[in-house]
């Protein structure tokens, strides 16, 4: 097989397989949407609170996760279950966008 076809084959298959980290959230509609949270979790993602965990800097993938897991019950949390219950499925990867994308304390 000509050289130049078969190495760009290669590439073509190792960027399908390579698994993308990249999600659809924008960080700016999920500030918006965060308004709802900072009572708990802090205008920046940093909670004043020992008992409610700072967001801010978190993984964006797991930030999707786990609000996924509150809404499916799969993580049991009452006060998050309630939250988490009415946010469309954009609102979750801005939010996880917006949360990501801030400073850790
Ligand atoms: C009334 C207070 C309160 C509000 C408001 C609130 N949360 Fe929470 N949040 C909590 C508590 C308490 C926990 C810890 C629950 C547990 O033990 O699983 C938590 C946990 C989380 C976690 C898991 C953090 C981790 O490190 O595992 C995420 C993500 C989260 N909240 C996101 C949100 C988002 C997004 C909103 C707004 C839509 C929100 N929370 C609103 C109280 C709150």
């Amino acid at each position: 097989m000509n050289t130049r076809i078969a190495s760009c084959f290669l590439t073509m298959l190792v960027y399908a397989c390579v698994p993308h980290v990249s999600y659809a959230g924008d960080p700016a509609l999920g500030k918006k949407a965060a308004a709802r949270c900072a009572g708990c979790h802090g205008v920046t993602g940093i909670s004043a609170a020992p008992n409610y965990p700072d967001l801010a800097g978190q993984k964006e993938a797991y930030l999707i996760k786990v609000i996924k897991d509150y809404r499916s019950g799969e993580r049991n949390d009452r006060t998050m279950a309630a939250m988490v219950g009415p946010l469309a499925e954009e609102d979750i990867e801005h939010l996880a966008a917006y949360y990501s994308s801030l400073p850790a304390r």
